[in-house]
């Protein structure tokens, strides 16, 4: 039995995960902040399939909650073999808007989290000479939108060469990099989609499942869809000044 931990499993496409993952068989560790929550998605899933699943309650805004997370990530007695890192929000607003504390802790938890409980994963990992890790970024990581997509693009470029530097480890990385997908994400950060239909929008169930597939297959970058794929493709070749340009990424305007 192998054993995955999935930070942000409570919610929208690492609730998926942890859906997923228990389906294939892996014992779960949850992470995220909401304990309620935590011990709802370990019941439910317990009811459904055979595995075990341990619950972490931890803000991965806060440093001594991420070093509890990495010392279950390194734990050698009781193995991690695969690590989401997902867990992230959007924060309400405009850089100009925000507070200074709620931009260090949006970094705190898309870059520092993903960067500590990488390290704690990849050396072990690396000494048992097996294991996977997938980080979700997104596809604002190809644009230039705001602190979110900054924190993002580093999410796929610190993926892309940890991938490298563990090729032949037995280690792989992965990098999830989703458009529109239906979860509380744009609810929680105050943003208006109106009512998610379209091509654009993708189910969590499909997300997960290119991810899994993705990483399965060695793939080190996944975007979900023809469409992101498209996407994506074209933001990679746009000159740097459109993807700047105040049209694409909204102009800041002092209040
Ligand atoms: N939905 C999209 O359109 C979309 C697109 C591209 C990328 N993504 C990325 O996908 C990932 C998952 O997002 P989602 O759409 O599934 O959002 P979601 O439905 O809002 O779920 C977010 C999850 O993260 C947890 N979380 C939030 N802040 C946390 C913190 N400080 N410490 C620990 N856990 C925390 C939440 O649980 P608690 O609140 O209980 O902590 C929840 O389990 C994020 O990294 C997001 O940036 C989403």
């Amino acid at each position: 039995m192998t054993t995955a931990l999935i930070t942000g499993a409570t919610a929208g496409i690492g609730r998926e995960f942890a859906e997923q993952l228990a389906a294939r068989g892996h014992d779960l560790v949850i992470v995220a902040r909401d304990e309620s929550r935590l011990a709802e998605v370990r019941d439910e899933i317990t009811a459904r399939y055979q595995v075990a699943v341990e619950v972490l309650a931890a803000d991965l805004s806060d440093r001594t909650a991420t070093e509890r997370v990495a010392q279950r990530v390194s734990d050698r007695e009781r193995p991690i073999d695969l690590l989401v890192n997902n867990a992230g929000y959007g924060l309400p607003g405009s850089f100009l808007e925000t507070d200074i504390d709620d931009e260090e802790a949006l970094l705190d938890v898309l870059v520092r989290a993903v960067l500590v409980l990488s390290h704690a994963a990849a050396q072990a990992m690396v000494s048992r000479g097996r294991g996977q890790i997938i980080n979700v970024a997104s596809v604002a990581a190809y644009l230039a939108s705001g602190t979110y997509s900054a924190a993002k693009s580093w999410v796929v470029v610190f993926s892309e060469s940890l991938s490298g530097q563990l090729d032949g480890t037995g280690v792989g990385v992965s990098v999830l990099a989703p458009g529109f997908v239906r979860t509380e994400f744009h609810e929680r950060a105050a943003i208006d989609v109106g009512d998610r239909e379209g091509t654009l929008w993708l189910d969590p169930t499909m997300t997960v499942q290119t991810a899994l597939d993705d990483a399965g297959a060695g793939k080190v970058v996944s975007v979900p869809g023809l469409q992101y794929r498209a996407i994506v493709t074209l933001l990679r070749h746009l000159p740097r000044r459109v993807i700047r340009h105040p049209g694409v990424v909204g102009r800041q305007r002092p209040r």
